[in-house]
């Protein structure tokens, strides 16, 4: 059957970005751990993280401090035990990470240099220079490759989770995977899966994002019955480099959707926290006509100040401008986003930085306790593929990264448990699962044809255009519910064709995408009222009552109807 096997493991792990690494380093010491990965093991957004990470490390900082600039970020939303446990173990985490190797910036006296960002109230930054991400990524992939029980298989695509349900409890015992070079499917068949597949980037057509952040893991819990929540908080950040390419964000213009694969150029967010300023292309300084927190008010005020701006002005884009502060200081601490600039004919010692917003961060996700266990027995999430109740409706700067650290330590201890009772008792469902990989008829693996790829890029910028013209940064009931309709056609026809034709990585990802397309749209709709990273038009206020998470976890085609 095409060529199809089987690969029993203890720990399955699907993604290895922050989340995933720093979970397989650690259940490694108990058993097997296959880390499953859909393109090189380093590409995912931990890679391309600028910013840092934050830990409460200074005497004058403290962990309360934390909690309420997240709570106050996430308007509230936010699930209070969430934040207390990250902000309390976090700091513990991210100096681990610096024992796996991670080299981050130290300070004159040689203490860690804590840097400043929107929505903090004391500097709490932990960074290397403005490559932070792919300072940690290079650490823990050099950490999980040389430990003897890691393995990576790297260019793997989980398709679908493996679903066995005994009295009514459903148990996750591995996953479907496609290799996307050898064209070969795999069953990986554990008693414990970790989803830590990261974000959904790719659903606009003007994200931060690299390409492989397609919602494969939400879509593939959602089918599987698990809890999704919060899907409507989608952050968007307010300053990604304007290139002329990038799509006109005050417009949404759809047509100028791309059809996947690319990210805008992050500025980030310490650029604003060591002094930058945004001007409006009147040269006027703008934020303090909307926030007493000028440049560092939480992220969905900056962004919607933003799109104000370039809507109201008819401008293209703003400009941020740090050309005020000391030269050396500028490139000691932005060398990356300098370098960048420079190559784009941009000297941000001199020159003000042409930003507009584009799609960053979800907040929602696979709803997750906090051991990071779902609704699924077996399966664990975390990393930015989870809803943790951290974030609330938005989420404040340099708290993903440790988010993802800090759930993926705290499921050790349960799934660990779970593995051991698993093997025990019920081994009898990991045998049954392996000995049915049956990988024929639709379910082999089939390269799309010519016109099939054209219909596939096609029906990915139709949906693009879709979700930035109606659930972008201001939205309106209207144009939500007329293009909530047109998701439930593409999701009909994208279904279909995936149910029938066989599987490859373009069809996997456009029917992944259409579904948290589809997730955000609805949840959007339901939210009356505006909190966070929603923002709706015809209820422009927050309503008290609101404050409480939406959850789906009831098949799409019973509530599209
Ligand atoms: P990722 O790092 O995105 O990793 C996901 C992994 O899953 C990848 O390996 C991917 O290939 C794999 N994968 C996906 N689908 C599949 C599939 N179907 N099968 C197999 N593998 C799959 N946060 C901060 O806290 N601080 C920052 O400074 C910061 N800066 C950022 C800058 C940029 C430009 C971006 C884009 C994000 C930034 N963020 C920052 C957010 C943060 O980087 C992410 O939220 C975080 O890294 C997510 O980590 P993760 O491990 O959950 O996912
Ligand atoms: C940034 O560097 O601005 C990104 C920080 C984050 O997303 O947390």
């Amino acid at each position: 059957s095409q060529g199809s096997s089987v690969a029993p493991f203890d720990f399955l792990v699907l993604g290895s970005g922050i989340a995933g690494l720093s979970y397989a380093l650690k259940v490694a010491e108990y058993g097997r751990v296959a880390v499953v990965t859909k393109a090189g093991a380093s590409e995912g957004c931990t890679t391309y993280a600028q910013g840092g990470i934050c830990a409460v490390l200074d005497a004058a900082d403290s962990v309360e401090a934390h909690v309420h600039d997240t709570m106050v970020a996430g308007a509230w939303l936010n699930d209070r035990n969430a934040v207390e446990v990250v902000c309390r173990e976090g700091p513990r985490y991210v100096l681990e990470l610096a024992k796996f190797g991670a080299e981050f910036t130290r300070g004159a006296g040689g203490g860690l240099h804590l840097t400043r960002e929107g929505g903090h109230s004391a500097r709490r930054i932990v960074h290397a220079a403005d490559a932070t991400g792919a300072e940690i990524e290079r650490a823990l992939v050099t950490t999980a490759a040389a430990h003897p029980n890691i393995t990576f298989f790297e260019h793997h695509l989980a398709v679908d989770l493996l679903i066995d349900e005994v009295e009514g409890v459903r148990y996750c015992v591995g996953a479907d995977v496609l290799d996307q070079q050898e064209m070969q499917m795999t069953r990986f068949v554990a008693p414990v899966t970790m989803l830590a597949t990261g974000g959904a980037g790719q659903v606009y057509p003007n994200t931060t994002n690299p390409g492989v952040t397609t919602g494969d893991g939400i879509a593939m819990a959602y089918r599987a019955k698990a809890a999704v929540a919060n899907m409507e908080f989608v952050q968007f950040h307010p300053t990604s480099l304007y290139a002329p390419a990038t799509p006109a964000v005050a417009g949404g213009n759809a047509a100028a959707a791309r059809l996947g694969g690319g990210r805008s150029f992050l500025i980030t967010e310490a650029v604003r926290g060591e002094g930058g300023m945004l001007f409006n292309l009147g040269g006027e300084r703008f934020m303090p006509r909307y926030d007493e927190r000028l440049e560092l008010a939480p992220r969905d005020i900056v962004a919607r100040s933003i799109q104000a701006e370039m809507r109201g002005r008819g401008d293209s884009h703003v400009l941020l401008d740090i050309s005020h502060k000391p030269a050396a200081e500028v490139l000691a601490h932005f060398p990356n986003v300098a370098a960048h600039c420079a190559s784009l004919g941009v000297d941000i010692t001199q020159d003000p930085i042409p930003v507009v917003p584009a799609q960053h961060y979800l907040c929602g996700g696979v709803q997750t306790g906090l051991l990071g266990e779902t609704r699924v027995q077996g399966l664990y999430a975390c990393g930015e593929v989870a809803c943790s109740g951290l974030h609330g409706a938005n989420r404040l700067a340099s708290n993903s990264l440790l988010e993802g650290l800090v759930f993926a330590n705290r499921a050790v201890g349960p799934s660990v448990a779970h593995a051991e009772h698993a093997l025990r008792c019920a081994g009898g469902a990991l045998r049954a699962a392996a000995a049915s990989a049956d990988f024929s008829g639709p379910r082999a693996p089939r390269p799309l044809s010519p016109s099939a790829t054209a219909w596939v890029a096609a029906k990915r910028g139709q949906l693009q255009g879709l979700m930035w013209s109606a659930a972008g940064i201001v939205r309106r009931q209207a144009d939500m519910k007329a293009a909530l309709r047109e998701i439930a056609e593409l999701y009909v026809e994208t279904r279909a064709l995936a149910q029938t034709y066989g599987v490859n990585t373009e069809l996997v990802e456009l029917r992944n995408l259409v579904t948290v397309g589809e997730l955000i749209m609805s949840s959007a709709l339901q939210r009356r009222e505006s909190r966070g990273g929603h923002f709706c038009i015809e209820h422009p206020e927050a309503v008290p009552q609101a404050a409480v998470p939406t959850v789906i976890s009831t098949p799409a085609k019973k509530r599209l109807g």
